[in-house]
């Protein structure tokens, strides 16, 4: 089975945790884009969604499912039924790191605004610890130089992402070469940088979840 085959697999598996007439958070990347593809096949049974990026809205529209504000969203409901979204690598405690598309500030939003998050990946994403997927960091562009600097004294090599701006405005700085054996203290401690908007770790976001997808079947990760 391809990578890509694992991927549509864990896709079409996230359907069975959609709350018919709840609203979903979607997220951004290629196994959310064939989750939002296979969403579009039950688009009458949801109320509305929320997503975490331009461009996932963009394709939730183009397939006919609504899209709320995630104010919007929560003037009607207390909270998102899920959230089902992709991960750049995922640890034993079910740490994440995201943000290989940019989007990492709005996905931690909207998961942090949902009930459940459910994380689907292929097999490839599972590590024995984060960090050899270079982690992102949403930073204030004023603060560049300051994060950058930061990152080194952690023992990173922070490199900026050229020519990409979030959809919040802001830059991306990737943060090479770190072994992240302490998520949760990491993820505290990047965001406590003047300037920093969020970084990649999502331990207090971590998945509920995990569906992964492996050659002979979806692996379920409670
Ligand atoms: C985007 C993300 C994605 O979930 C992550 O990059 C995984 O993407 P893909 O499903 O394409 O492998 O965090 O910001």
């Amino acid at each position: 089975m391809t990578q890509d085959e694992m991927k549509q697999k864990v896709a079409e598996a996230a359907l069975s945790y959609v709350v018919e007439g709840s609203i979903v958070g979607v997220g951004t990347g290629s196994t959310a884009n064939m989750f939002i593809d296979a969403l579009a096949g039950m688009k009458d049974k949801i109320k509305a969604t929320v997503a975490s990026s331009e461009v996932t809205a963009e394709r939730l529209r183009g397939h006919g499912v609504p899209v709320l504000d995630l104010n919007e969203a929560l003037t009607q409901v207390d909270s998102l039924s899920v959230y089902i979204d992709g991960a750049d690598e995922f640890d034993a405690g079910k740490n994440l790191t995201k943000g290989g598309g940019g989007a990492l500030t709005r996905e931690k939003i909207v998961a942090a605004a949902s009930d459940k998050f459910v994380c689907i990946v292929d097999e490839s994403k599972k590590v024995d610890a984060l960090g050899a997927f270079p982690l992102p960091v949403e930073v204030i562009p004023m603060a560049c130089e300051l994060v950058i600097s930061v990152s080194k004294n952690l023992g990173g090599n922070p490199v900026l992402r050229e020519g990409f701006t979030t959809d919040n405005g802001n830059i991306i700085i990737d943060v090479h070469g770190l072994n992240i054996t302490d998520a949760r203290g990491l993820e505290d401690h990047l965001n406590s940088v003047p300037g920093v908007v969020t970084n990649g770790i999502f331990s207090h976001q971590g998945a509920d979840i995990i569906l992964m997808g492996t050659p002979v079947g979806v692996e379920t990760i409670v």
